[in-house]
This record gives C-alpha cells, structure tokens and sequence, in this order.
C-alpha cells in the first residue's frame, strides 16, 4: 500500500530513507533547513556520495515521488510518517547532541494538521523517545494523534541504499505497539526479521551494535601490535579467528582504526549513558583507547624509518573515512595529517572523492590530481583510506616517482610480497616490521640515494 511519508534530514541517512522509501512505491517529502544543501538538491547534486543513490534520486524526483521543501506545514501535509534523521553529533564529554532532534520535533508538532506517528531514525539515547512525546505533547497546536517510535538506522555509508533495502535486521520500538506496527509494515517488503519491543530497548540496540563493531577492530589492532613485534601476519590470524562461526569474520581488518560519524559518537554515548547510570564501562574506555592509538602507531613506523620527518614530504592515498564516501567526519586522515604536520612534514594528498571536504577542514595540504602526483617526490606514502581504485594503481610507476620508496600500508590493503616486488620498503599493520632483508631487497632495487642511506643506517 502507498503510504505518504515525511523525512526530515537530507543527511545520509535522510536522503538514502527518502529515496529508498520512494522506491519501495511511497509518497515522500524530504524536510531540510540548510539553504545550500536544498540548494544542491533542487539542482540534481546529492551533497553525499553514496553509490545508487543519484540514480534513485533522479527517478523517483522525475517522478513526482520525491519532494523536497523547508517549509514543514507543506512537508507533513497529508504525511501518516515523520522520520527524523538529523544529527545527534557528539558533545565534549561524549553525550548525545540532541538539539536537532528536539527542534525537529518541536517543527513537527507545531506543523502536523492531522495524526502523525514520528519515527526516530536518529541515532539516540535511552529516553529520547520519551523525550520527543514530551516535547510533541507541549507544543502540538490541536489533539491529532502523535506516538513516537524508535526506529535506529544501521545501514553503512558506502553501502547505505544497499543496507536499507536488504537489512539484517529492522527495529521498531514503542509504547504504542499500533504505531509500531504501522512503521513495521513499510519494512515487510523487505523480508527481513523485524523486531518489535520497547524504545529503551530500539534505541540501545544501536549503540551496542556499534560499539561490539568498534570493539572488534579495536580487538584485532590490539593483536596487531603483537604480530609486528612476533613477525606474524595479523590478517592470517584474523582468518583463522574468523572461520569460527561463535566469532564471525567481520570488522576484523587491522589498521588506522575506525572512523566516521558513527563509531566514535556511539562508543563514547554509550560511555556517557553509562557513566550517568554510575557505570564505570571499562571495556568500551579501551575501545577508545585502543583506536585512538593507531594513528599515532602508523606515524611512529614512518618516523623508525627515516628518522628524523622533520621537512620530509608525505603522500596520503585516501581522505575519507571509509571508501565509497565523502564524509571526513572523524576520518583516520585527520589524524594522521595532524601528526605529520606537527613533525614539520609537507603533505601532499589525493582522494577520489572526498578533496573538497578535506580542503575545508586541512587548508595546508596540497591537494593532487591522482596518486602518481602524490608519488612525485615524496619520502613515504600512507595509504589511509582502502579505495578499490588503489587497487588498479601501477605500482612500480608509484615507487619510481617518489624520491624514497617507503610504502606504510595503514589498511593492509597491499599484497607485502607484491610491494616489496614493485620496489617499495612496505610496512602494514600487524604484519611484521620491516626485516633487515626485506630492506635491503627493496634497496638494491633503486639507485641508493643519500635519503635511502639514511634509511639503512638507521635500520643497521
Ligand atoms: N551516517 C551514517 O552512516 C549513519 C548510519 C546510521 C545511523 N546514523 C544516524 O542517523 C542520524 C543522521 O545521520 P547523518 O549522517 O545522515 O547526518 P547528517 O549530518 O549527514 O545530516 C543531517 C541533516 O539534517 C539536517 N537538519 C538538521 N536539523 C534539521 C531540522 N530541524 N529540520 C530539517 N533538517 C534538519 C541537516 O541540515 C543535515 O542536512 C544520526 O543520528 C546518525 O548517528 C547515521
């Protein structure tokens, strides 16, 4: 049945519901305050990348299903839904940002001329369902009927339209279990286990899911520091923990860690909720911990091998925080650059992608046209972002460019055999430090210069 549903947020997750929603034969109108973004998106410019997502867009808008407006009496007119899917972005001390939350739902009360069930979609604390009824029931203007309903997004950016359509798993949560089948309905298309339960319950779920992900990279990277110092290779371990079935093999990949702009405000939520709760939370400190020493751990390879960074040009290969994306929130990069800017390197940096994100928040780095530029020159290339087109680079062209062939591999990404082949000094994560042999391979293979040398000396 065609149902007539609101989403406010053109974020990635509004925009993806939207579009999804439309194409599951809905009704939608997108809600969206930011003048630019709706800009954009009256001209055809999605101002997120996410694969099958334009194409979607630009059919169901042809189509008349989609709409788009900023005015919320002419958004929720005629709407049964109200999806809400802003940012809950976190605070200092790691709670929840609700403001967007609060005022979108203040919007949504003030404009419904009829009963609407609203749905959070947004990723939020334990009692923001109540929250959001309390809020409803002091500014809705007449007495139509508002339940709410905690309905958490866990679709993947990179993977968001896919993940919507084909989820593991929906929750829907609520006190008014008439509204919470309403929401379950628009999902039965889908054919995934839907779980009906309490708010409390929806809205705690995704925190732990987010956090168990989190923890089990965090896992990996802490093996990963003992493969380096055993000379064994993390990935084999992580096979081998893999193919057990109570382990599962997913989000087992070492390296620079997680980002986003989910993992990180999840952990530490979940930390504040627990810390109000006088819940120490141990295990998710560690998480954090964890994953904000890679970075540093990545940088510290590069400065054992050339010593001294100080005025050394490091390429970067990849900006973003995962692949198929151009959110820079919270991405690895940052980090990274950071640090080497600290230690007085110049920084030279290509992404498919996410350059004009970058470019706001790292005014200082050069940005390059693709990798081989990146190459020219540079005393060392970090691979931080495990794009597939990273993949199809020719390699022996990279290290011939670059003034040394140091390749620190933040995502284990690279085949060490075929680098190493390819001429470069290649270090990943977790597996193994670089052997006096395999430098001395990649040495022979290259006109010894005076900063490759220097490179021997330290090693020797
Ligand atoms: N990004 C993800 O991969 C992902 C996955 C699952 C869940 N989530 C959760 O979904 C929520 C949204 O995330 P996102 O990444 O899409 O956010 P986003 O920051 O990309 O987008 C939020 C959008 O909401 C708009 N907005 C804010 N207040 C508004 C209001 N009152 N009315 C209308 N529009 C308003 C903003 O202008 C922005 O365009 C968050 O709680 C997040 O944790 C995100």
């Amino acid at each position: 049945m065609e149902r007539r549903i609101s989403v406010i947020g053109a974020g990635y997750v509004g925009l993806t519901t939207a579009a999804c929603f439309a194409e599951l034969g809905h009704w939608v109108s997108l809600l969206e305050i930011d003048p630019e973004r709706l800009n954009s998106l009256e001209q055809g410019v999605l101002p997120v990348h996410e694969p099958g997502l334009p194409e979607l867009w630009k059919r169901h808008w042809a189509e008349g299903r989609l709409r788009l407006t900023s005015d919320y009496e002419q958004g929720l007119d005629g709407s049964e839904f109200a999806f809400i899917a802003v940012g809950t972005p976190s605070t200092t001390n790691g709670k929840p940002d609700l403001r967007w939350v609060r005022s979108a739902a203040r919007s949504i009360a003030k404009a419904a001329n009829g009963p609407i069930i609203v749905v959070n979609k947004s990723t939020v604390p334990v009692g923001t369902a109540d929250l959001v009824a309390g809020i409803i029931a002091r500014c809705k203007r007449n007495n139509h009927d508002l339940p709410v309903v905690s309905n958490p997004e866990f679709l993947r950016e990179g993977w968001a339209v896919y993940d919507f359509l084909h989820p593991a798993r929906v929750v829907v949560g609520s006190t008014d279990m008439n509204a919470a089948q309403a929401v379950a309905q628009l999902y039965e298309p889908l054919g995934c286990p839907i779980i009906l339960c309490g708010a409390g319950t929806a809205e705690i779920s995704k925190y732990a899911s987010n956090a168990f992900l989190a923890a089990r990279i965090s896992f990996i990277n802490e093996i990963a520091l003992l493969c380096d110092k055993f000379g064994v290779d993390v990935a084999d371990v992580a096979k081998v923990v893999g193919l057990e079935s109570r382990c599962g093999d997913g989000y087992l990949g070492a390296g620079l860690g997680w980002g986003g702009s989910c993992l990180p405000k999840d952990v530490k939520g979940l930390i504040y909720m627990a810390a109000s709760q006088r819940v120490s939370a141990p295990l998710l400190r560690s998480v954090l911990k964890v994953n904000l020493r890679q970075p540093r751990m990545v940088v510290e390879k590069l400065q054992r091998l050339l010593g001294s960074t100080q005025g050394k040009t490091v390429g970067i290969l990849g900006l973003s925080f995962k692949p198929d994306s151009n959110d820079m929130r919270e991405a690895s990069s940052l980090s990274v650059i950071a640090l080497l800017e600290e230690q007085g390197c110049q920084i030279k940096a290509y992404d498919p992608v996410a350059m004009e994100s970058a470019a706001k928040l790292m005014p200082t780095v050069t940005y390059c046209a693709d990798a081989y530029e990146v190459a020219k020159g540079s005393d060392a290339i970090i691979l931080v972002t495990d794009w597939d087109e990273f993949k199809e680079l020719d390699m022996r062209r990279i290290c011939s460019l670059m003034k040394c062939p140091i390749l620190i591999d933040g995502r284990n990404f690279y085949d060490p055999e075929e680098m190493t082949q390819a001429g470069f000094i290649y270090e990943g994560v977790g597996r193994g430090g670089i052997s006096r042999r395999t430098l001395e391979v990649a040495l022979a293979k290259r006109e010894v210069q005076p900063e490759l040398q220097a490179v021997e000396s330290i090693q020797s």
